[in-house]
């Protein structure tokens, strides 16, 4: 599909913003009515394409009057960006649905919104339209950038408004964002997957993949710069295949050479790397950057080739295996991530252990492991040969003990190192003590004060606590 802004998008964008207005009266009502400014609450479920998603969202209520608070029991809005890639994270929205019923019963101004991948979902649809009735306004993952246009139509009625499209090859920029972190930031450079790996519901939820037009992304990052921020992180389901489908074609690879020259920028990070189309030029430009953090998120899946045909991965243990080795061999220094699934149709124990045959031999930093949840409409929904729970358990249990072993054998070798970090927040348990994020992505804790925030500094490393280090700075 071929993607550059057009004038529809441009003319989208001024749209949008006349709805925004329209909304702000709605919203200044309502504070005349409060006797307060109205308060919002966006709530994140899933990844990091959500919580950027959130930031938008977020953006549009301060836009026509909100503030934002984080407490459901404080707000006049409740926005749930839900997540559906695990059926736990659907579980966990119900659940939290039943006890915002109670808080709108002594809020009668409360008004109830979902919005996420979840809505993508038929039979979600039809499940809250059943039993949760007091929910406002339903929107999907492709209409998001009509967020005013939908709180309007929300203000004007009283019934349940539902809006879900199939698809969209809408992008629409500059919109207001609300960002979470003044330092860092999100940007997305695709939506979408085309993969269809037969467990995974994402291709179905977030549609076909559709890449930004490389101009807008430089452009977007270059205001971020401007605005403060030192870290990004590229986000697309498959980065790697990054601008196949535009007009003029551009690979992943020389998007981020581009994204190297923006002056200010100090540290590039991207998310996810479908191991089939990471490229020998993205090894490069990586081995050759100054920006790119030395990590990289390679989710495997499964370590059984039977298992790897089956999910639809389209490669094998062995070429992973080789894949792993060309990068360590040309970044020696780079922390390696991964997610895995246990529990697939047909999955043995044996076949567990070619998952954990595969942890032994990349040596992981960190691994995600999930077990294997159906989801309706994949291809491995529909398979034979569901795995028993605690055979599923069992290999779980095993590859998780491997995963964490490897781990802390791999953050162990940095002892005593002394490594840049981007102090990112004051410590949760101990104020006096700040959180950097090192560029393999490992957290350090040390003396510091919150005047350090946004700040590459120097750390030693001193003490390994596992899965993280404390250390102090040594500048
Ligand atoms: N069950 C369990 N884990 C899943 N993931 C995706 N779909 C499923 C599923 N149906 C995991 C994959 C993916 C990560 C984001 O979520 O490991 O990489
Ligand atoms: Fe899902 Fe596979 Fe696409 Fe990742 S690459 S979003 S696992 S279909």
């Amino acid at each position: 599909m071929t993607r550059y802004t057009s004038t529809d998008d441009v003319q989208e964008e001024n749209l949008q913003r006349e709805y925004m207005e329209k909304a702000a009266v709605y919203v200044s009502a309502l504070k005349e009515e409060l006797g307060r400014t109205p308060r919002g609450c966006v709530v994140t479920f899933g990844c990091q394409m959500n919580a950027r998603d959130s930031e938008k969202l977020s953006g549009i209520l301060i836009k026509i009057g909100y503030e934002l608070t984080e407490s459901e029991e404080e707000a006049d809005l409740v926005l749930y960006n839900t997540c559906t890639v695990r059926d736990n994270a659907n579980q966990r929205v119900y659940g939290r649905l039943g006890y915002l019923n109670s808080l709108k019963k002594k809020n009668p101004h409360m008004r109830i919104l979902l919005c996420g991948c979840m809505m993508q979902e038929p039979a979600v649809i039809e499940k809250i339209r059943k039993s949760y009735r007091f929910v406002d306004l339903i929107f999907g993952t492709h209409n998001i950038f009509k967020f005013a246009q939908l709180l309007v139509t929300m203000y004007e009625n009283q019934e349940m408004i539902v809006d879900i499209w199939q698809e969209t090859d809408q992008i629409v920029e500059q919109l207001p964002v609300n960002r979470k972190y003044s330092y860092k930031s999100g940007i997305n450079i695709m939506f979408g997957c085309n993969n269809f790996c037969s467990y995974c519901i994402v291709p179905y939820v977030r549609g076909r993949e559709r890449s930004r037009d490389p101009k807008e992304i430089l452009r977007e990052i270059e205001r971020l710069v401007e605005d403060g921020v030192v870290e990004i992180m590229l986000l697309g389901q498959n980065v790697n295949s990054y601008g196949k489908n535009l007009e003029h074609p551009i690979t992943f690879a020389a998007l981020l050479r581009e994204v190297e020259k923006i002056e200010g920028l100090k540290r590039i990070r991207f998310m996810t790397s479908h191991p089939k189309d990471l490229s020998d030029e993205l090894i490069e430009v990586m081995r050759d950057s100054k920006k790119i953090c030395r990590h990289l998120h390679l989710p495997v899946q499964a370590g059984s080739d039977r298992i790897l045909k089956a999910m639809n991965r389209r490669y094998t243990k062995e070429q992973y295996l080789a894949l792993v080795e060309k990068i360590r061999t040309a970044i020696p220094d780079i922390a390696i991530t991964t997610d895995i699934i246990v529990g697939f149709p047909g999955e043995t124990l044996a076949d567990v252990e070619e998952t954990i045959d595969v942890v032994r031999k990349v040596q992981y930093d960190n691994a995600f492991t999930f077990i294997y949840s159906k989801r309706t409409g994949t291809p491995a929904a529909a398979m034979e040969e569901q795995v028993p729970e605690a055979v599923v358990r069992e290999g779980f249990d095993k590859l998780l003990k491997v995963v964490q072993d490897t781990a802390r054998e791999r953050a162990a070798l940095l002892q005593g190192k002394v490594m840049e970090a981007l102090v990112e927040e004051v410590n949760e348990q101990d104020a006096s003590l700040m959180t950097g994020r090192l560029s393999n992505n490992m957290l350090v804790h040390f003396p510091a004060d919150v005047s350090m925030l946004g700040r590459l500094v120097r750390v030693s490393l001193d003490t390994c606590h596992g899965f993280y280090y404390t250390g102090h700075i040594v500048d």
